[in-house]
């Protein structure tokens, strides 16, 4: 009797195991097949792919395959290959005149993508597999940017602190339509892979706690997304407060590349050195006047493309908000606060050559007249970690320098 119950017992047990072990590989199967969906939509049918000496696979994608048609709004959209406005006076904004031309990426060296087709970085399974979900690959994590304050209660996708400047329109009736800047490349040191250092601009509209809409871009280094530790071109865009829409690059369709010769994602050719020679990246972000669309270039000739206006409520009028600056993760792996570098590494204070900067900070207004910002306020997270400091002056106009180094006797 004991014994029948016993078998009984053991072949029960033995059932439930296979058939945790079916559930189980059934689920990781689908996780595969969502997997495979995912690297399906992201790398698109190329025309050529190109190898970059640093590891990158740029794969040549016709315009009729762009990305952007994944999205059901843009179904049937148009796409603008050039933008059909500047605001005034922005050619000769360049106190000393110079052209800020910018050194071609490294995978040119190997090939051009055909006419009609744009450069796009491929994924790979890993890319995705580093993240934390796949829902969640090529987002930032909803953040306290915008609330300008220390969250209450830091997630365990880490503490995000800032370094920035920021300006608010000054009346209801008051828009933001442009800004301008020259950002200082660097190569900060990041701890942990999935933290991150970079340095970006920010428009948004709305507020974080209804539905924020930004779009951003700038430099990079994030592990976790590029498997390297090189600063990387970017963008992102949020309609909804980084909830769920929304993304970096073209991981999801949002932003419209139409530059044959430029990936979003690979990485910025030449970094500043300490004492040494510096880096910069001109860039310009502004509303285009007959379609809405809100532009984006770098240097003084790569148009990279476009946030189309339809993809949001507020940015479709106009921006109330523009901010510069730097921001990190700080896992506090261990306890201690992160080593990982804003900036440069160093604090606002050694200044050029040393700290990492902004100059040339121009925001263009409702009546599209293009100025230094007025009355703009700094935001640090954490003094003794990061800092910033800004001024004007002659020939850098509104300018700031800011960072640090992280983790320090009085940072920990
Ligand atoms: C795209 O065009 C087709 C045919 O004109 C139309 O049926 C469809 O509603 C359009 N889709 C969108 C999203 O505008
Ligand atoms: C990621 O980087 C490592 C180390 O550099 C390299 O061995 C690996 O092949 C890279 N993986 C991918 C997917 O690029
Ligand atoms: C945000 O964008 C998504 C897709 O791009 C769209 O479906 C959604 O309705 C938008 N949300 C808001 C609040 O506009
Ligand atoms: C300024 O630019 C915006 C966006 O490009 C446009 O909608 C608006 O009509 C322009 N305003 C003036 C006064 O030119």
């Amino acid at each position: 009797m004991i014994d029948r119950i016993m078998t009984n017992l053991i072949v029960l047990y033995i059932l439930v195991i296979l058939a945790m072990i079916v559930t189980g590989s059934e689920s990781s199967n689908t996780r595969d097949a969502e997997i495979n969906r995912l690297m399906k939509k992201l790398n698109k049918p190329f025309l050529k792919s190109i190898k970059s000496p640093d590891g990158d696979i740029i794969d040549c994608v016709h315009m009729k395959n762009h990305p952007i048609y994944d999205h059901p709004l843009f179904k049937n959209h148009t796409i603008q290959m050039r933008p059909t406005s500047y605001p005034e006076g922005w050619s000769n904004k360049d106190s000393d005149n110079e052209k800020h031309n910018m050194v071609p990426q490294l995978w040119t060296i190997n090939g051009k993508c055909p006419k009609n087709s744009i450069p796009i970085r491929r994924t790979r399974k890993e890319d995705i597999l580093r993240a934390k979900s796949i829902e969640r690959f090529g987002k930032k994590d909803p953040n306290n940017i915008h609330q300008h304050k220390r969250p209450t209660n830091p997630t365990n996708d880490g503490v995000h602190e800032y370094a920035i400047l920021k300006v608010e329109v000054n009346s209801p009736r008051a828009m933001f339509y442009g800004t301008q800047t020259f950002i200082n490349v660097w190569k900060p040191y990041v701890q942990h892979t999935k933290e991150f250092s970079l340095a970006q601009i920010w428009m948004s509209a709305g507020s974080y706690s209804t539905q924020l809409e930004t779009i951003e871009a700038g430099w990079q280094v994030l592990t976790a997304l590029y498997n390297d530790t090189n600063p990387r071109y970017f963008v992102y865009w949020t309609n909804d407060s980084y909830i769920q829409h929304g993304c970096y690059n073209t991981i999801c369709p949002g932003f419209v590349v139409v530059n044959q010769a430029f990936a979003l994602g690979a990485a910025v050719p030449e970094v500043s050195i300490r004492d040494g020679l510096q880096y910069e990246i001109f860039t310009s972000i502004w509303k285009d006047r007959s379609s809405g669309n809100w532009w984006l270039r770098f240097g003084t000739h790569v148009i990279v493309g476009y946030w189309p206006s339809l993809l949001f409520n507020r940015l479709r009028i106009g921006a109330t908000e523009v901010e510069w600056g730097g921001e990190i993760v700080n896992l506090k792996e261990n306890n201690q606060h992160t080593s990982t570098q804003m900036g440069s590494g160093s604090f606002a204070i050694n200044g050029y050559r040393k700290a990492s900067y902004f100059r040339n900070i121009f925001v263009t207004d409702e009546n599209n007249i293009t100025r230094q910002p007025v009355g703009p306020s700094t935001f640090v997270s954490e003094e003794s970690c990061y800092d910033i400091r800004y001024r004007t002056e002659q020939a850098w106009g509104s300018f700031f320098y800011y960072g640090g180094p992280g983790r320090s006797p009085f940072c920990n």
